[in-house]
């Protein structure tokens, strides 16, 4: 791509904001006036070229990305996280830029090997180039030069605009996916969200061998590169493709593919009024249908939270009582749903269609007698067990249509106390 094409890229609005704009101009004029080249890489340049809007911004420098980080802080303002031993710093901006995502990575140009496959590499300081070989497509490894009269340059010695011409997603090097077996993970999420292709001797490399080294990667990197997946529009996609691929074997040996029939749950955004997240829907869908001691072992595998793999046993064992609940008053489905997640009884309805689920958490649980315990108490009646009986037994008879108006409820009580 000529120089002028890809400014062009650069000072479209829809693709790079014009807060985006701003803050490379400022990055770009500090570089200059320290005589440091400072180049943007990876998924910028990536989704630039495709004409797609993007998102972070990763700044590689050749020289010490500290010090520039230092300097950028000094200048603009914000604060700076550094990572000394890889030379790396993330500077949080000030407000001054409004812009999400708020930091931005900066990194010193380097070279890594990796002492054992799947261990985290040992870094050095590099050129741009050898920067650029590290990393792992090479639709991904290109960089764009951004200080002084060098803004715009295009660097892209692996060929990256060819594949990404062509729809390739081509690993850098035979061993990058043992080096690195999160990247099989990446690969997937490339190829579908662009409907690219994997070239065929980079298909070749998610073999057994390297999909052994899964093994040895922490439970909390795999959960990340899943939440990455289930994040993504074609989640599903790409949670079938990584089954296929039989990446989940190598993560635990109980964990089940993803039951297809589900998939299209996953691009469903509740309407209703209950927290939801893309990862723990996703989660929940997958492992439903898994027992107990699987989902508190794959729980402990990827190093869910107990919050999730309390939500997914939850949603397990209300698919199994369903049967049991179907036909029953709304009081019994309210009370025997109420100390469950929301989220896990709106997945259980999506998979169940069952209106009840639905009606518990549009209507039935926000149901509430008019009476309070200081009513109650006022009445002359000693706070203790017996208030919470009555109480739930007004909201029993609202919930079954037993009384529908505030003078029902008063006769009621006045039965019952
Ligand atoms: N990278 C890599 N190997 C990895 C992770 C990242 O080589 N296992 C490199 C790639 O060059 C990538 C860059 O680091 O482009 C930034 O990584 P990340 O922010 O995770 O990816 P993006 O390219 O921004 O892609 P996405 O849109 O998926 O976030």
């Amino acid at each position: 791509m000529q120089k002028d094409d890809l400014l062009r890229l650069m000072r479209d609005p829809n693709l790079l904001s014009s807060e985006k704009q701003t803050l490379l101009s400022s990055i770009a004029a500090q570089a200059a006036a320290m005589d440091m080249p400072c180049y943007i890489v990876g998924g910028f340049v990536r989704d630039l070229l495709l004409g797609q809007p993007v998102n972070d911004l990763d700044i590689v420098v050749e020289g010490d990305a500290i010090k520039f980080g230092k300097s950028l802080v000094k200048k603009f303002g914000g604060k700076l996280t550094t990572h000394d031993k890889f030379h790396t710093a993330i500077w949080q901006l000030s407000s001054s830029f409004i812009l999400h995502p708020s930091s931005l990575d900066l990194i010193t140009a380097r070279k890594e090997t990796y002492s054992q496959p799947g261990a985290l590499p040992a870094v050095t300081s590099s050129t741009i180039e050898n920067d650029l070989r590290r990393r792992d497509f090479t639709i991904n490894a290109m960089a764009v030069r951004i200080d002084g009269d060098h803004f715009g340059e295009l660097l892209d010695p692996l060929d990256g605009q060819a594949d990404l011409e062509a729809g390739l997603i081509r690993a850098l090097h035979p061993r990058s996916f043992m080096d690195d077996p999160t990247r099989i993970f990446r690969a997937i999420r490339y190829e579908a969200r662009y409907s690219f292709n994997l070239e065929s001797s980079t298909l070749n490399l998610i073999n057994p061998e390297s999909l052994f080294v899964i093994q040895t990667l922490s439970g909390e990197r795999i959960r990340h590169e899943l939440d990455l997946i289930f994040e993504e529009e074609n989640s599903s996609q790409m949670i079938l493709r990584a089954g296929e691929f039989g990446l989940f074997k190598m993560i635990h040996p109980k964990l089940p593919l993803f039951n297809p029939d589900y998939s299209d749950f996953l691009e469903m955004d509740s309407t209703l009024d209950i927290p939801t997240s893309r990862a723990t829907t996703g989660y929940m869908l997958w492992l439903m249908d898994s027992s107990e001691d699987e989902i508190l072992s794959i729980g402990r595998r990827l190093d869910f939270t107990s919050d999730l793999t309390y939500s997914i046993w939850a949603v397990s064992q209300l698919k199994k009582s369903l049967p049991f609940l179907v036909g029953s008053k709304p009081s019994v489905w309210t009370f025997a749903l109420e100390k469950l997640p929301p989220l896990s009884i709106y997945v259980v309805y999506l998979v169940s269609r069952e209106d009840a689920l639905l009606d518990f958490l549009s209507i039935w649980r926000h149901v509430k007698p008019h009476t309070t315990g200081n009513n109650l108490k006022a009445r002359g009646l000693e706070p203790g067990p017996r208030f919470g009986e009555i109480l739930t037994q007004l909201r029993a008879a609202w919930l079954d249509g037993d009384v529908t108006n505030k003078q029902q409820e008063q006769d009621l009580l006045n039965q019952i106390t």
